[in-house]
């Protein structure tokens, strides 16, 4: 665990959307592991878990205070990083289809693009097409490496219609499960895939230290910081937070 603050100067920021840009570095976390995040920081705003979307590169969605004003960096400013944090996607005995929504696509984009020969299906759903982060980089990595692409977006802008659970796909053991993105459509995913020993899911808590010390990430006993962020479905579907409770910035339980 590195918990030293690391400058990196952005060198590159993509604007996908009204409220998602990506953020490149000029430095490389070559020892992460994608589904861990970092704890980034912006001197006299705040301190914030951030998922890598590549070794040298983090995708926000503009949401609070925090998101906003790494909305306002400019090309050359600088960030503070320290981690990487948290556990990754590690299970490479079979191969995955993968399931992100939302902002999920992007810590998903690092896990396929390091894994790529062992990617068996993308499924990426989303509000609409605007929504659907590195879209063209998804066409062109299924196309190259002849993986099955299916992006469903809820208004029918690009792809199906409808939500990723709408899908008659039946799925097998032969496969990994990596899913990504807001909690209750992580549920739905999972419950619909039906598999949870081989479902590995990414959970979102309240993080302050981001090394198991107090506690404000706690998710039914375990600290998302440490012991997650990707849990096996096996042990997440049956927690009495799940879908349920978090804790704020003072510790509070609260329902999602
Ligand atoms: C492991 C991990 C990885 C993450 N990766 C990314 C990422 O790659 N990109 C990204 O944009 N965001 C990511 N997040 C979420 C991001 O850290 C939070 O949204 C952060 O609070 C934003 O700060 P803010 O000041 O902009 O908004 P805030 O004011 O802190 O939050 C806005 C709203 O979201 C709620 N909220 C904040 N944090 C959480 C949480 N952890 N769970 C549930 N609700 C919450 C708040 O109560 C508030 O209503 C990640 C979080 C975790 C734990
Ligand atoms: S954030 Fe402090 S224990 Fe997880």
């Amino acid at each position: 665990m590195d918990n030293k603050y690391k400058c990196v100067k952005i060198t590159k920021i993509i604007t996908h959307n009204e409220s998602n840009k990506t953020f490149i570095f000029d430095r490389s976390f070559d020892n992460v592991i994608p589904g861990q995040f970092a704890m980034v920081w912006l001197p006299g705003v705040d301190e914030k878990p951030i998922s890598f979307s590549a070794p040298d590169e983090i995708t926000i969605k503009k949401i609070g205070p925090f998101t906003e004003k790494t909305f306002n960096l400019k090309e050359g400013d600088k960030l503070w990083l320290r981690g990487p944090y948290g556990k990754g996607y590690n299970n490479f005995e079979k191969p995955y289809y993968v399931f992100g929504g939302g902002c999920g696509i992007a810590p998903l984009k690092f896990f396929i693009n390091k894994n790529i020969e062992k990617i068996k299906s993308i499924y990426l759903g989303c509000r609409s097409k605007t929504d659907v982060l590195f879209l063209k980089d998804f066409i062109q990595l299924a196309e190259q490496n002849d993986i099955e692409l299916n992006i469903f977006t809820e208004d029918g802008s690009f792809g199906k219609k409808g939500m990723i659970i709408d899908t008659d796909e039946e799925f097998s053991d032969k496969y990994n499960y990596a899913v990504c993105g807001p909690e209750r459509m992580i549920k739905a995913v999972a419950d619909k895939i039906n598999i949870p020993a081989q479902t590995y899911v990414s959970i979102e808590r309240y993080m302050k230290c981001a090394i198991g010390l107090c506690g404000n990430c706690s998710f039914s006993g375990y600290r998302v910081c440490v012991d997650g962020p990707v849990f096996s479905y096996d042990i997440v579907k049956d927690l009495p937070h799940f879908c349920s409770k978090r804790r704020t910035r003072t510790g509070e339980l609260v329902n999602i």
